[in-house]
């Protein structure tokens, strides 16, 4: 079944990529932004967001006619079906989610919005939040869902097509099949449950990801000093489908958008609710740590001694965005790196293929060609897991660099290949 009424208010990442993906399942879609340049360039078909296939899906949906743009959600809830709700929810005062935008939204619509329309919340919010919504909107006739989303930046697209499971909440039965139906041609499993359980699952799901990356980095951590060495550790742990090869590969911490900001709000939610979440807080101590521990590896690298020198070392940083496949420089722990390293007195060059002059980077000097930011470095240090940094020309990296010395710090690079072409390789988890 089609619905032939959808509004999406907000058209980051997330609505635009549930608008377009929406639109290529058969509905029609409109989909509603604040910023009026934003919404002429997404008419003309221009997608600035960097996420393979939606710039196609967007092209596509306007052509067969059911993707439209518009400018501010009251114009495009009035007639609607199915209200998605999808605006930004960024770490407010102490932690706690900001919900200024969810809630400016439901006040422009409450006397617009058609009776018997459901309201959807896809923003990442605070358990609780689909009933204080409903409490702000004031309408019985108006149900308010929660569909939390479980998409990856830079895998958006696939992840909305392909779900490992769609999650809906509310309190109202009917209104939560409405909503689970529009993602019925996918085929995953549904989990219908009550709106506290869906919103709790989001951050459940976030928080125990985080924690995993947090463990594996604590685990290489001690492999380094037990010998051991973590790839194939988690290898032999990943076998196990109770613990499973994902999101098992040690790096400088985790960061973007999203894990912080929910490890955080989740840390809140206990903390209201009296509860004191040891776990998460060593998640969190563990991650701030770690970007630490990658200034040691690096001092370590380049002076042959624990607490050595940095100042006047020169180092050529090969990544900065917080993951690869991606521009997002948010809560980057390449970035955050790096500004401890600066603070270390390092000099900084950095070469991404996802940034180009104009990109803020701190205190790094960027460049557009990796060979150029590794002239005269003392070290190159991997911070994003780009895979075509595995493909470089380390021979030609060798002949330009003033020490032939790699900290890769995302156990990325084929550790033979980087050696034989005169490196010595420092990596995580491994002695040598
Ligand atoms: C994360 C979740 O993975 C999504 O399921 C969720 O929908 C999304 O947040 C969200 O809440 O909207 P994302 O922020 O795009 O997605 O990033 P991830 O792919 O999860 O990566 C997070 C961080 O962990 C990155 O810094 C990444 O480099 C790091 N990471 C990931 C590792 O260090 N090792 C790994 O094995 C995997």
């Amino acid at each position: 079944m089609f619905v032939r009424r959808i509004a999406v208010i907000g058209t980051g990442y997330v609505g635009l990529t549930t608008g377009a993906c929406l639109a290529s399942l058969g509905h029609r879609v409109v989909c509603a932004d604040v910023d009026e340049a934003k919404v002429r360039r997404l008419t003309a078909g221009e997608v600035d967001i960097l996420e393979p296939g939606l710039a196609e899906l967007v092209a596509e949906g306007i052509a067969s006619g059911r993707l439209s743009f518009v400018l501010g959600a009251s114009s495009a809830v009035t007639d609607a079906e199915v209200v998605f709700l999808c605006v930004p929810t960024p770490m407010g005062v102490g932690g706690i989610a900001d919900l200024s935008a969810v809630e400016s939204v439901v006040d422009e619509c409450r006397d617009l919005l058609p009776a018997g329309c459901v309201i959807v919340n896809k923003s990442t919010v605070p358990v609780g939040t689909s009933v204080r919504t409903s409490e702000l909107l004031n309408r019985s006739d108006v149900a308010v869902v929660s569909n939390p989303e479980f998409l990856r930046e830079g895998t958006a697209v696939s992840d909305f097509l392909n779900p490992d499971r769609i999650v809906v909440g509310c309190d109202q039965q009917d209104a939560a099949e409405r909503v689970a139906a529009l993602y019925a041609r996918l085929g995953a499993p549904t989990v219908l449950t009550d709106a506290a359980s869906a919103e709790m699952v989001k951050y459940a799901a976030n928080c125990f990801l985080a924690m995993k990356l947090s463990y594996v980095n604590a685990v290489a951590e001690l492999c380094e000093r037990l010998g051991a060495n973590i790839s194939d550790v988690t290898e032999g742990m990943g076998y196990d489908r109770r613990i499973g090869q994902a999101f098992l590969t040690p790096g400088p911490g985790w960061g973007g958008s999203c894990l912080p900001k929910d490890t955080h709000a989740m840390l809140q939610v206990a903390d209201a609710a009296d509860f004191e979440f040891r776990l998460l807080r060593a998640t969190i101590d563990t991650n701030e740590r770690q970007r630490q521990r990658m200034v040691e590896k690096v001092r370590m690298a380049v002076t042959g001694k624990r607490g050595g020198s940095l100042s006047h070392v020169r180092l050529g940083l090969l990544g900065l965005t917080f993951k690869a496949g991606t521009d997002d420089l948010r809560d980057s722990p390449a970035l955050a790196v790096a500004t401890l390293l600066h603070q270390a007195g390092a000099e900084l060059v950095g070469y991404d293929p996802a940034l180009s002059d104009g990109h803020d980077v701190g205190k790094v000097s960027l460049s557009d060609d990796p060979y150029v930011a590794a002239k005269d470095v003392d070290a190159l240090v991997v911070l994003t897991e780009w895979p075509e940094f595995r493909t470089l020309d380390w021979a030609r990296l060798a002949s330009v660099v003033r020490k032939p010395v790699v900290v890769d710090l995302r156990n990325l690079l084929d550790p033979d290949v980087v050696r034989r072409a005169g490196f010595t390789v420092s990596a995580l988890g491994r002695s040598h």
